[in-house]
């Protein structure tokens, strides 16, 4: 079940040695930053990111928006000296790359372990290696265990493309199967699930229309690389005014006190049981957290 109070509908990446991008970060509308040591960062620059990233963190301005730090793989050169400047800013979660086995997760939430970071701190798995598809499911099992801190995943369609040799087309159908055993093993698993990114953030129809599909295979957001995607993404992951009006109306049937003690009701001629009244209270939930936010 995707999680309601919070919201990830939009979750930029921002390249850590940007600082012209970091600085832009308070004013963005953006639920969540992803400040990135990984791919963005040219292997000669590692060290000056994480001094960045500090630099960032000190100054506290994240703007209110949730706080993710993805760090090189832990089996790299630099994976274990990111993981130690990540845990010191206290970022709300740290994003794993090229996560292969739940070892992978498992390795870095025993080293958060062993340096006494908050139980609160989440660890994000990006899915992005076949390896990963492989065992998608016993990957999101992790997410049944809050000890292993596992709170999302986030699809790395790059990165799938560069690996299988998979056609990168406009439409993405030869990426679909995968996202969408993505968006089933983290339902299987408690977690929640966001969309890979769209690199051409000039064509904004395009990524409408990828914004749209998104929502419409389960996904709980999208990941950005441009604050152009910010406002799309928001609009397009809330709920709509015909969704929460559809809610209210299933919420307010069953709130009845005819209706108290039924299984299934008639609504407008449509059958709706209480299974559609979790769904119902799931969009009012997330409603009131985009309005919470003010957009
Ligand atoms: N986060 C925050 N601000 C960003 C941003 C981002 N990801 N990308 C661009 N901006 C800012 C720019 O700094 C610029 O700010 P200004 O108005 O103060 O001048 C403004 O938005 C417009 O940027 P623009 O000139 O259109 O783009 P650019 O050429 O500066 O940058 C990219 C283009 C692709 C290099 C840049 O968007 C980027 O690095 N994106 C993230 C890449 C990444 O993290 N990849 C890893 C995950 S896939
Ligand atoms: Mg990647």
């Amino acid at each position: 079940m995707p999680s309601t109070s919070r919201l990830r509908r939009s979750v930029l990446y921002v390249p850590a040695t940007n600082e012209k991008a970091l600085a832009k970060l308070p004013s963005l509308d953006c639920d969540v930053a992803v400040v990135d040591l990984e791919d963005s960062v040219a292997p000669e620059r590692k060290d000056e990111a994480r001094e960045r990233m500090r630099g960032f963190f000190n100054r506290g301005e994240g703007g209110g928006k949730m706080t993710v730090i993805r760090i090189n793989a832990l089996s790299g050169e630099w994976g274990a000296e990111d993981l130690l400047a990540a845990r010191a800013c206290r970022p709300d979660a740290i994003l794993l790359p090229k996560v292969d086995t739940p070892r992978d997760v498992l390795d870095a939430n025993d080293a958060l372990d062993e340096m006494d970071a908050a139980s609160s701190l989440e660890l994000w798995a990006m899915v992005e290696t076949p390896k990963a598809m492989l065992n998608l499911g016993a990957i999101a099992e992790l997410g049944r265990d809050p000890s292993a801190r596992l709170a999302c995943f986030v699809a790395g369609t790059n990165d799938l493309v560069k690996e299988t040799g998979v056609l990168a087309t406009a439409d993405r159908r030869y990426l679909m199967p995968w996202l969408m055993q993505m968006v089933l093993a983290a339902r299987a698993g408690g977690l929640d699930v966001l969309d890979g990114v769209s690199n051409d953030f000039r064509d904004a129809e395009a990524f409408a229309r990828e914004c749209g599909e998104a929502r419409a295979m389960g996904f709980d957001g999208k990941t950005l690389i441009h604050p152009a995607q910010i406002g799309q993404a928001n609009a397009v992951f809330s709920p709509s005014e015909a969704e929460i009006a559809g809610a209210e109306e299933i919420a307010d049937a069953f709130a009845k006190p005819e209706n108290a003690g039924r299984g299934a009701i008639s609504v407008n001629g449509r059958m709706v049981e209480r299974l559609h009244l979790e769904q119902a209270s799931r969009v009012l939930a997330r409603a009131a957290a985009t309005k919470e936010r003010g957009r």
